[in-house]
């Protein structure tokens, strides 16, 4: 099985946010998707599981073209690469329990899943998901009331539970303390190196993404500028992928970003992320 991304383009207005980018990924890979902010890191995920529609070019699983599905087909796709999200996405006020079976709404038809009634096969196969993950103490909790780490754990609950093929992570770690993050970090891996499947995560940290992932793809400007192993993402990758000031432009000004993203991001750990990275970069010159 395979999953690949041909000449895939995408335009908002005059802007190119993701510029022919093609990549082809074997399952069971474990992928860090890094840039700076603006990159085009999003939209590319976005583009994989159709939240989001290429402008041109298009995608490929198992020789199938998913960029052209429709209707139930479209579903289906959704269904198989299930998405993780920076600020969890879950519904606040359902109990942990319904949050996760949420999950299994792809898998049946629309009166059932308007109705919400979820058989007992599905209660067990959710409440094996949060016990994995560590939480199934609070499935009767509201999703709203428990932490950052802990929400975060069952969103990946929800989307195992849709048994997917493929695990998109747009910045999963991105609103956690660092205990929390490797949590979750380490549930992610685990689940790509036991069940297969394949993770391909967007991340604003050099080091996560060097310690997680197999496979690093870098952009800058819409464009993979690098995509090899860990071990190959030498100083001079680091420069092309993150930039220098050679443009004239500030690394901490484009770290500027869109949405909920762009509280966070002006908070000062983007100072520090950013002077890691540089300081990474400098001690591999
Ligand atoms: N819906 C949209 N409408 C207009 N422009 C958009 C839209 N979504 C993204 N863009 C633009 O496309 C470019 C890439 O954005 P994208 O969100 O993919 O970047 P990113 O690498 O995920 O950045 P960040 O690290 O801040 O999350 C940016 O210039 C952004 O402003
Ligand atoms: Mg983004």
């Amino acid at each position: 099985m395979k999953f690949e991304l041909r000449d895939i383009t995408r335009r908002f207005g005059d802007r190119i946010a993701v510029n022919a980018v093609n990549v082809e990924i074997p399952q069971g890979q474990m992928v860090g998707i890094i840039g700076r902010s603006g990159a085009g890191k999003s939209t590319l995920l976005r583009m994989i599981n159709r939240l989001q529609e290429p402008s041109s070019g298009s995608i490929y699983f198992n020789g199938a073209e998913v960029s052209s599905l429709k209707g139930r087909a479209l579903r289906n796709w959704q269904r198989d690469c299930a998405m993780i999200f920076q600020q969890f996405n879950l519904v606040p006020r359902l109990d942990v329990m319904t949050n996760v079976l949420l999950g299994r709404l792809n898998h049946r038809s629309t009166t059932m899943s308007l109705l919400k009634i979820f058989s007992r096969d599905e209660r067990v196969m959710a409440m094996a998901a949060l016990e994995r993950l560590g939480i199934e103490q609070t499935a009767l909790q509201a999703a709203g009331t428990l932490s950052g780490g802990q929400q975060q754990r069952v969103a990946i609950a929800r989307a195992l539970v849709q048994a997917p093929k493929m695990m998109l992570a747009d910045e999963p770690i991105a609103s956690l303390d660092p205990l929390n993050a490797k949590i979750v970090m380490d549930a992610l891996r685990d689940i790509n190196e036991r069940e297969g499947i394949t993770v391909i995560t967007n991340l604003h940290t050099l080091d996560t993404a060097r310690s997680y992932c197999e496979r690093i793809i870098g952009m800058a400007g819409g464009r993979v500028v690098f995509d090899g192993p860990p071990q190959e993402l030498n100083a001079n990758a680091v420069r092309e992928i993150y930039g220098s000031d050679r443009d004239g432009a500030g690394i901490d000004e484009t770290m500027t970003s869109t949405s909920l993203a762009s509280t966070r991001r002006g908070e000062a750990p983007v100072a520090i992320d950013t002077s890691g990275m540089m300081a990474e970069a400098a001690a591999m010159r």
